[in-house]
């Protein structure tokens, strides 16, 4: 089932007040998309989404980091014509950035986007159960852990969905939208109402490994990796053929790079632990040496390709 914009934006969104916790590579974007989509000259529906965006982070310099994310995304698209200076503030203004959880308490929308820690979330969730208002409904934007276990935790499974965005989730349409065994179609239909409300395109899918996207994505980049592992092909020449040949918009290494190695490493090896039996969940020698060495990427200046900041330069 997928939903356009503009068909979801004649429903109603029942999430007055937006709840984001973790700013960072994911986080920061949720909080402008949402920001955006419920400032006033901005919004294509008559309603704004959100009166509110509570953009939280657990202490001071991880929010200020997350709040200079945001500031220069939305520079970036007013300096090219994209965002104009009022819209700009009028989005800047939906946001209250806090450390404070009580800020939380009585947020109709609640997104997780921490790391990737299960113990870390189970205990978010289940803290967020006993303190958060009964008709809360809580979402992971985990890329590859089990949402289940995360509803189960917060105490409230029936209002628990996950709710995975792309990088960079300002430009990336689509949301998957995960739905348990235990939750309630009416809360998974609000959410998808929502999605589109914040002009992204939603799809459905089980709490399953991956999801839809990551779990044919990441095995691909795997295998774009082993590629290279095995000398069949260069770098340049793989991504070039999938740009060239498949229509990517990045080819496969070039984006291993722009996720960050280590994420793309951790994603599989949760996998390759909890399936081991499929033989498309596995970590290439390559990549592991990499992630040791530190090569992450563009966040560390070096993966397969040398980085200077986002700029992507030679492969190595
Ligand atoms: N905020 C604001 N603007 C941004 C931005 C941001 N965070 N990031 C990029 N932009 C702007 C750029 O400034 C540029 O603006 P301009 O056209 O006015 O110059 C515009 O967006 C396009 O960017 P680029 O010129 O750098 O490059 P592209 O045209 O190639 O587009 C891209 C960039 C949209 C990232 C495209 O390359 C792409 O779609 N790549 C694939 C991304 C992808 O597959 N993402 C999914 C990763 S998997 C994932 O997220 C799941 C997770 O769980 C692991």
């Amino acid at each position: 089932r997928t939903r356009s914009h503009s068909s979801a934006s004649t429903v109603g969104t029942p999430f007055d007040k937006l709840g984001v916790i973790g700013l960072g590579l994911m986080g920061h974007g949720i909080v402008q998309v949402a920001a955006t989509a419920s400032s006033s000259s901005s919004s294509s529906s008559s309603s704004n989404v959100h009166s509110e965006v509570i953009a939280y982070e657990s202490n001071a310099s991880y929010l200020d980091g997350g709040r200079d994310r945001i500031l220069s995304s939305v520079e970036r698209l007013v300096s090219r014509g994209k965002l104009t200076s009022n819209d700009a503030e009028s989005l800047l203004s939906k946001i209250t950035y806090t450390t404070d959880r009580d800020a939380l308490d009585d947020a109709d929308l609640i997104i997780e986007a921490i790391v990737e820690d299960v113990e870390l979330k189970n205990d978010l969730f289940k803290d967020l159960g006993s303190r958060c208002k009964s008709s809360a409904i809580f979402a992971s934007n985990t890329s590859s852990l089990c949402v289940t276990n995360m509803a189960i935790a917060s105490g409230r499974p029936d209002k628990f969905v996950g709710i995975h965005f792309f990088n960079p989730v300002q430009l990336m349409r689509l949301v998957e939208v995960v739905r348990t065994e235990y939750t309630d179609p009416t809360v998974f239909e609000d959410v998808m109402g929502w999605v589109g409300h914040i002009g992204k395109v939603g799809v459905s899918c089980r709490d399953t490994p991956g999801f839809i996207v990551n779990r044919l994505l990441v095995p691909n980049l795997m295998q774009a990796m082993s590629l290279v592992e095995r000398g069949d092909a260069s770098i340049g020449d793989v991504d070039l053929s999938m740009q060239l040949g498949a229509g990517h918009p990045m080819g496969p290494l070039h984006l291993a790079d722009y996720i960050g190695l280590d994420t793309c490493s951790f994603i599989v090896e949760g996998w390759v632990k909890d399936f081991p039996n499929d033989a498309s969940f596995y970590v290439p020698a390559i990549l592991k040496q990499k992630v040791e060495r530190n090569e992450l990427g563009r966040k560390t200046g070096k993966g397969f390709y040398h980085w200077d900041g986002d700029k992507r330069g030679d492969p190595v």
